[in-house]
């Protein structure tokens, strides 16, 4: 299975190729046929084992389904040679080894009703006072009254100011430091973008897989040594119950920039006030600037901090990306920001800020103008209130599952203050049982290690999902550990 190489685009089952090599040797269509699809697979699998690499370009899980088999390094080659960067990237890329696996499952149980609580995606519909804004701007543009074209690459003033104003309320972030952006992730690369190669990061291990892999592009990473399952120039910051999920920053190496998430997935954490205070006296000590992941904020309980500038004398070292995928339902719809302070300033005395403008004028034309007013739409009153039932609703579900793992004697961290709980399996390897629930119960979760070595011996389970798949899923698992006993 390792021999398909595929990039997984971030959404439920669909694969896109990372390189499309010369020489495609078959396309085939194989929407609503899937026990041709199963027969095709099979043959490209005894391929793939005889050394000839093929790739699957989309895999639908709902078996709406295009296959495109392709024989890598035949026909005609550019003379371009390929980016040592990408080459160094790991190929076992985590979640379209979990959609292979989910496949193979099919595959093998055609009538499994599998539920799905691996990748994090939201999964209810949005609230109408939000998507009617939307449909009627949407609409609008076809009039000579309504029409817009580019917007402000740095967003909609309307929409920077409510986000100061609603999500940074008792934060000092102005509205001109808010750049509007189409999704938190892509922010990530752009920041990377921003800072360039010649600098040293830290992550927290286990962390989101978008930050090493964007180090590794841009050429921070190193190489990666399989023996420690690390790249090399990468400080791993150990997060784990043993230290209440912050790292020793007494043991970790200075580096230039720090990424840290939080509420973190996959670990669910919460950074308290305190560990916050720890880590931005760190990064001013160092020098270093923290690249704060807040796209979980919305669903802290507690009185952890929602953002980093809550923390004093985080305006000097601290740039934060944050998003309305999670807190919004807008996975889909696309739409993040991220706040750079006046105060953030390179060695030299410049300005993050003015550099960061520069890349968001020239890297982005800035964000839908549909996606912009939905946001704006969930930051009103009532879409405010409707946005965070949604998050309520999850966070019930994660509260199932913690109920369920706490009834069979399952250890679980997260899930208060995250959309993800993640569950200890003391000295078993997490691929393992992920295996082991997925064959006797038909649920996929993500094995811990898929975020770094120190998620080895725990799953990731994802909260996102239907009330009744959540209720389902509880069932099976409590089944399954209750006979395990
Ligand atoms: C920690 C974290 N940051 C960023 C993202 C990406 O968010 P977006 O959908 O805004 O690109 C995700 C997505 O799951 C995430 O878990």
């Amino acid at each position: 299975m390792t021999s398909f190489e595929a990039l997984y685009e971030y959404k439920p089952h669909i694969f896109t190729i990372p390189t499309l090599g010369q020489g495609i040797t078959k396309v085939r269509d194989f929407t609503n046929d899937i026990s041709m699809l199963q027969s095709v697979l099979k043959e490209a699998l005894t391929q793939a084992q005889a050394r000839m690499k093929f790739y699957i370009l989309k895999i639908r899980t709902s078996f709406c389904v295009s296959l495109i088999v392709q024989k890598e390094g035949a026909g005609y080659c550019t003379k371009v040679p390929r980016n040592v960067n990408m080459a160094k990237l790991q190929n076992g890329y985590l979640f379209p080894e979990i959609s292979m696996r989910e496949f193979q499952h099919l595959e093998k149980y055609p009538n499994a009703k599998l539920i799905s609580l691996g990748i994090g995606d939201t999964t209810e519909p949005l609230p109408d006072n939000i998507t009617l804004r939307m449909a009627n701007y949407a609409h609008g543009l076809s009039t000579a009254e309504g029409y817009s074209g580019y917007g402000a690459e740095q967003g909609n003033k309307a929409l920077r100011k409510a986000i100061a104003e609603t999500l940074y309320r008792h934060v000092p972030v102005k509205d001109t430091e808010v750049f509007v952006s189409d999704g938190a992730q892509c922010d990530i690369t752009r920041v990377m973008l921003l800072l360039g190669s010649n600098l040293t990061i830290a992550v927290q291990d286990p962390s989101f897989p978008a930050y090493i892999d964007s180090s590794v592009i841009i050429g921070q990473a190193g190489d990666f040594g399989h023996e420690v399952g690390k790249y090399y120039n990468i400080e791993y910051m150990k997060c784990g119950p043993e230290n209440n999920f912050f790292p020793d920053l007494t043991s970790t190496s200075k580096t230039d920039i720090i990424f840290f998430c939080s509420p973190n997935n996959p670990t669910g954490h919460a950074a308290t006030r305190n560990q916050l205070e720890h880590l931005v006296e760190f990064a001013r000590d160092n020098g270093s600037i923290i690249i704060f992941d807040s796209a979980y904020a919305a669903y802290i309980t507690d009185d952890s901090p929602r953002s980093i500038f809550e923390i004093p004398g985080a305006r000097e070292v601290a740039i934060e990306i944050s998003s309305f995928s999670k807190f919004a339902g807008f996975t889909g719809v696309r739409l993040g920001w991220t706040v750079v302070p006046d105060e953030l300033l390179f060695s030299n005395g410049f300005p993050v800020i003015k550099d960061f403008n520069r890349i968001m004028c020239t890297c982005f034309n800035g964000a839908s103008n549909i996606a912009q007013v939905g946001g704006l739409a969930s930051l009103s009153p009532e879409g405010f209130q409707a946005v965070h039932s949604l998050v309520d609703y999850y966070k019930e579900n994660a509260r199932i599952l913690i109920n369920t793992f706490n009834s069979v004697g399952v250890k679980v961290y997260g899930g208060t203050n995250a959309p993800y709980v993640w569950a200890h399996f003391p000295g078993r390897k997490s691929w393992d049982v992920f295996a082991e629930i997925l064959e006797k119960t038909h649920i996929t979760t993500v094995p811990g290690s898929g975020f770094g070595p120190g998620g080895e011996e725990y799953l990731r389970i994802s909260a996102f999902g239907h009330r009744e798949s959540i209720l389902e899923a509880s069932k099976r698992l409590k089944n399954l550990f209750t006979k395990a006993e």
